[in-house]
C-alpha cells in the first residue's frame, strides 16, 4: 500500500481488513477505484474526508473532527435475490449501534438515522460497476462534529453522539468494533430472513403514522406513509386512496404531529 495509508489484518467475527487513511476525498469513491485490491468485509476508513458524498450528489461534511467515516466492501451472494434491502440493513445496524452507545437513535426512509429530530448517521450504498455482486456500503457517523447546529448532512441539521443526552464518549474504535457485530447480524438477515429486518425497521421507524411528503423525479406527492415493503420501497397512501410504492425520493413530514412523539417538531 502506498505511504498515505496502514493497512490492518484482523481476525475476530468478520475477518475483513481495515484500510485506514488520515485524509481521503471519499472513503466510498478510494473503495470503488481500488476495487480490485478490497476483499468481502474490508473497511476503509478516513479521519478526514475532503469531498464526502452523500445521496443526491449532496456533500458529507465531516469536519475535522471525530466522525466515522467507512466504507464497506460487501459481495453480496448473487445465488440470492438482490438484496434491495441492504441500505435498511446497515441502517438498523447503525442505529442499534448508537443504541448501545447510548443514543435513542430511529430511522427514517430510506437509510437516514436520526437522533433529537437531528441527523445523526447516513447510509450511501454505490455499485461496484466493475464487479457484479460487490456493493460499497459507505456509512457516516457523526461523533463530534465541530458545528453541529450549522453543519446539514441531507436536509435535517447534524447531531453527534457526544451531543446526545447519555451519548456514550465512544471514539471512532469502539463505534466501528460495535458497528461490525452488528453489521454482520443485519447483512445476514437481509439474505436469509428479511421478515426479522423489516420488523426491526418498524419499531423504530421515525416516520410511522406521519403525513407526508415524497419528491421523486416525478414530481411531489402527499400522503400518509404505510410502511416499508419487502423490497425496501417506502409506500405511501396517497388522498387518492391509493397506495404508491417508491424505490428513491425525499421525504418531509407535514400535517399534525401525534402527541408525545418528540420527533419531528
Ligand atoms: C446520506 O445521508 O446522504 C449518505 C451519507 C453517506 C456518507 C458516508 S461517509 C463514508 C462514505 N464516504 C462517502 O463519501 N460517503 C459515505
Amino acid at each position: 500500500m502506498s505511504g498515505q495509508g496502514v493497512l490492518q489484518e484482523r481476525g475476530g467475527l468478520w475477518s475483513g481488513r481495515r484500510w485506514i487513511f488520515e485524509k481521503l476525498p471519499s472513503t466510498n469513491r478510494w473503495a470503488l477505484d481500488n476495487s480490485k485490491l478490497l476483499r468481502h468485509g474490508d473497511a476503509v476508513v478516513a479521519r478526514q474526508q475532503t469531498a464526502g458524498r452523500g445521496r443526491f450528489d449532496r456533500i458529507w461534511q465531516s469536519p475535522g473532527t471525530e466522525n466515522l467515516t467507512v466504507s464497506f466492501c460487501i459481495d453480496v451472494d448473487p445465488a440470492k435475490p438482490p438484496p434491495s434491502l441492504l441500505p435498511a440493513a446497515a441502517a438498523v445496524a447503525v442505529r442499534n449501534t448508537l443504541f448501545k452507545a447510548g443514543a435513542p437513535a430511529t430511522l427514517k426512509w430510506p437509510n437516514d438515522v436520526i437522533c433529537c429530530n437531528r441527523k445523526i448517521a447516513g447510509i450511501l450504498a454505490e455499485q461496484d460497476s466493475l464487479h457484479e455482486n460487490r456493493i460499497i456500503l459507505g456509512i457516516g457517523i457523526n461523533i463530534n462534529p465541530a458545528a453541529p447546529i450549522e453543519v446539514e448532512n441531507g436536509r435535517l441539521p447534524a447531531v453527534g453522539l457526544h451531543q446526545v443526552d447519555g451519548g456514550c464518549r465512544w471514539g471512532t474504535e469502539q463505534l466501528l468494533s460495535e458497528l461490525v457485530i452488528h453489521l454482520e447480524l443485519w447483512l445476514k438477515a437481509v439474505q436469509n430472513d428479511p421478515h426479522t429486518l423489516l420488523e426491526e425497521w418498524r419499531k423504530y421507524d421515525a416516520l410511522a403514522g406521519r403525513q407526508l411528503s415524497i419528491t421523486t423525479a416525478a414530481g411531489r406527492i402527499n400522503g400518509s406513509y404505510a410502511g416499508i415493503d419487502g423490497q425496501g420501497r417506502l409506500l405511501l397512501q396517497e388522498e387518492t386512496g391509493n397506495i404508491s410504492a417508491h424505490w428513491a425520493g425525499d421525504v418531509s413530514i407535514s400535517g399534525t404531529i401525534p402527541a408525545g412523539t418528540g420527533l419531528f417538531q
